[in-house]
């Protein structure tokens, strides 16, 4: 059976639509890639509800007429910094005479983990069940069929601010598609350049963009940590920008046509010759300066990943390293200089297993897009954001608690 699948990821920098078509064995064959600068968003939220919708509306309609395929519903990818998680166990006794685990009682111990007090202006966007403790006995992963007296799960569970959650889902919306599912971005991305190995191993995936760095530490298969940091690219561009006193474009052309992580001892008298577009005039720039201001942010950012590696409790378990995907991951030597810092294995990743018009979409910018066909193709829709006559309602537009509880067990459960 194959049927046809989008994902939007709705960027600080760019908005990008990918309609797919989904294969047997999971493969991928893409259809139609929309590609659009992005507006109206500031670090991974929506600040500026028409810019960001008219952004959105470019990007499924470039989408759709590559694909000759009519966008209905898409999985769409959420981040920014209103984005919080944190780890909740939830224990129920099984009740049946026979002692045999079923469903519902999945389903009430994960309740029971949601149980957990959520912050009234937060909204739960996810709960992954993620082991499984039958008797004391650590490590199941699917306990269905087995006989016990007291189940218990270890969850992840995300929030995020209704409000910006509600902005993105409303400019989705109306741009003229429902949301078949949100995706946290770095778990999107996660799905499309990670191996089941890396996530057995203990990995930590790093999504560097233009707005935000996101990331996600997944071990023994499962998610255990996940946290946004409010620096990307367009940090890197703005100290260019202000360091050399150059305009924002000239300063993206410098960085992305000339920049390095790494400012190497012993500088040459390299020096670039840049038309500055206001002027017209010439200006001459060390190379060497401009690689000090990149690998001073550069170390900033890897700053932040040992803070979140030590946050998570996993610091040393993470023998699979560090894989970097986004834009920013692009960067000449940015792996390297991680590697120095860290001490860790480093490697970039791009979407693997895709066909179709795979060579537009295989590099690191494009992680969340495929990595959200991924998603919906392996946990399906989730029964959520069903909107009256095509608008969003302003109460519970994003389904019941319990809805969502459904179908987050449809999609975790083999
Ligand atoms: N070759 C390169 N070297 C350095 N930076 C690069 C390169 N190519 C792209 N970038 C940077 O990548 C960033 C965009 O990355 P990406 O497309 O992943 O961001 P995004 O998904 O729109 O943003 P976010 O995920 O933060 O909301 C920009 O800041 C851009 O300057
Ligand atoms: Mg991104």
């Amino acid at each position: 059976m194959q049927h046809t699948i989008v994902g939007i990821d709705v960027g600080t920098t760019k908005v990008c639509t990918v309609v797919a078509q989904l294969r047997a064995e999971g493969r991928i064959n893409i259809l139609g890639v929309g590609l659009t600068p992005s507006k109206g968003l500031d670090k991974g939220i929506v600040v500026n509800i028409d810019d960001a919708i008219n952004a959105i509306a470019a990007s499924i309609e470039k989408a759709e007429r590559l694909s000759g395929y009519r966008i209905g519903t898409a999985f769409v990818g959420v981040a920014g910094r209103h984005i919080a998680s944190l780890n909740s166990r939830g224990v129920v006794a099984i009740g049946r005479p026979d002692h045999e685990i079923t469903r519902n009682d999945i389903a009430r111990a994960v309740e029971a983990a949601q149980a957990v007090a959520i912050p009234t202006q937060r909204e739960v966007i996810h709960v992954i069940p993620r082991a499984y403790v039958v008797d004391g006995h650590e490590g199941i992963r699917d306990p269905i069929g087995m006989s016990g007296y007291r189940l218990e799960v270890e969850t992840h569970i995300v929030t995020g601010e209704i409000m910006a959650i509600q902005n993105l889902i409303k400019s989705v919306q109306r741009a003229g598609v429902e949301i078949d599912d949100l995706v946290l971005q770095p778990l999107a991305s996660g799905e499309a350049v990670l191996t089941d190995e890396d996530k057995d191993r203990g990995v930590m995936l790093v999504d560097i963009g233009g707005g935000t760095t996101d990331i996600a530490i997944f071990i023994q298969g499962g998610i255990w940590h996940t946290s946004v940091i409010p620096i990307g690219g367009n940090h890197f561009t703005n100290d260019i920008a202000c360091v050399l006193h150059v305009t924002g474009n000239t300063a993206e052309y410098l960085k992305i046509r000339y920049g390095n992580a790494i400012a190497d001892d012993n500088p040459d008298n390299d020096v670039i010759d840049v038309e500055t577009l206001t002027s017209g005039e010439h200006q001459k720039i060390s190379h060497h300066l401009l690689n000090e201001i990149l690998q001073a942010r550069a170390e900033e950012v890897v700053e932040f990943l040992y803070h979140e590696i030590r946050r998570s409790g996993y610091e040393g378990l993470l023998p699979a390293g560090m894989v970097l995907t986004g834009g920013s991951a692009q960067l000449p030597r940015f792996d390297e200089l991680i590697r120095e810092m860290l001490g860790i294995p480093v490697r970039v990743g791009v979407p693997v297993d895709v066909t179709g018009l795979a060579d537009t979409i295989d590099s690191p910018p494009y992680a969340t897009a495929v990595g959200l066909l991924r998603w919906g193709a392996r946990h399906g829709p989730a029964l959520v954001g069903t909107a009256q006559n095509g608008h969003y309602e302003q109460n519970g537009g994003w389904g019941s608690a319990y809805e969502r509880l459904k179908g987050w067990l449809k999609e975790f459960l083999p």
